[in-house]
């Protein structure tokens, strides 16, 4: 068993510049299985972001309790890598670099050289080691940002609208590799994305959270057989399910819909 996460009850609070209380998580239970992919979608300031750094270990609950492989989650870990909308790298690294740094970090980067390659190669960069963020696009960056997590061998890996950035069709191909490196890997995903057919396309499980304070909607199973099909009548019936319980009535014709 590794890389199960186990949320119970629990409930997360800010303290906002004006004194007022922002309960941002009013109850969380959550169970994510061992190697599934699943996405967390949900309305804006509801309360996602700060689910994932509750699972990173980089804030604490108030309330309840979250656990990996049974193990309490009390503070960040290599073992729950997390990879950002913005892809973050160092400027001034090139993207063998930015890999490398948290091996080198940790002082583990002679005995795991061989592997900065392999990522690279991994997430489809192999001409690119050698470059800096400044001369890689958008998707380029992501996938140097992807290989960064996975160089530490995640038992789980945190995606925060991960492709939020990219443009239709770079986005798409992105999914692809993330559906190919998940299948290699077989790390546990969550992924906080706005878009309802990203969510249906790659993920085991839909979780929909309600309007802040954000509790859990709706888990839907998606049982569609990959690859998946964007047109399939399943898929189709399943994100008009979503965008009913997200609110969003009426005729669903067009594809890709952003909240
Ligand atoms: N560090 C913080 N200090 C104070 N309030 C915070 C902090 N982080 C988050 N919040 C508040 O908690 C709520 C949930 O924020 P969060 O970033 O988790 O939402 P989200 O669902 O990720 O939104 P989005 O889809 O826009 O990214 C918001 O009301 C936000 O203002
Ligand atoms: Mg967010």
């Amino acid at each position: 068993m590794v890389g199960e996460i186990k949320v119970e009850g629990v409930v997360k609070r800010f303290q906002q510049q004006n004194a007022e209380e922002v309960i941002a998580l009013s109850g969380i239970d959550l169970r994510i299985e061992t190697g599934e992919f699943v996405s967390l979608i949900g309305p804006s300031g509801c309360g996602k972001s700060t689910l994932l750094r509750l699972i990173a270990g980089l804030n604490g609950a108030d309330e309840g309790k979250l656990y990996i492989d049974d193990e309490e989650i009390k503070k960040p870990s290599y073992e729950r890598g997390l990879v950002f909308q913005d892809p973050m790298l160092f400027p001034w690294l090139s993207v063998y670099d930015n890999v490398a740094f948290g091996l080198k970090a940790r002082n583990i980067y002679k005995a795991n050289h061989a592997e900065v390659q392999k990522f690279i190669d991994l997430v489809g960069l192999s001409d690119f080691s050698r470059s800096y963020p400044h001369q890689l696009s958008g998707g380029m960056a992501q996938r140097a940002s992807l290989a960064r997590a996975l160089v530490n061998h995640p038992k789980v890996l945190l995606l925060d609208e991960p492709l939020g950035a990219l443009d239709a069709f770079t986005r798409m191909n992105m999914q692809d590799e993330l559906i190919r490196i998940w299948k290699e890997r077989g790390t546990t995903m969550i992924m906080v994305t706005h878009d309802v057919d990203e969510a249906i396309y790659l993920s085991d499980h839909v979780i929909v959270m309600t309007p802040r304070p954000a509790k859990i909607e709706r888990c839907i199973e998606v049982q569609l057989a990959r690859p998946r099909a964007r047109n399939n009548p399943e898929f189709l019936s399943l994100r008009s399910k979503i965008l009913e319980i997200l609110h969003f009535t009426g005729t669903v014709t067009e594809p890709n819909y952003y909240l």
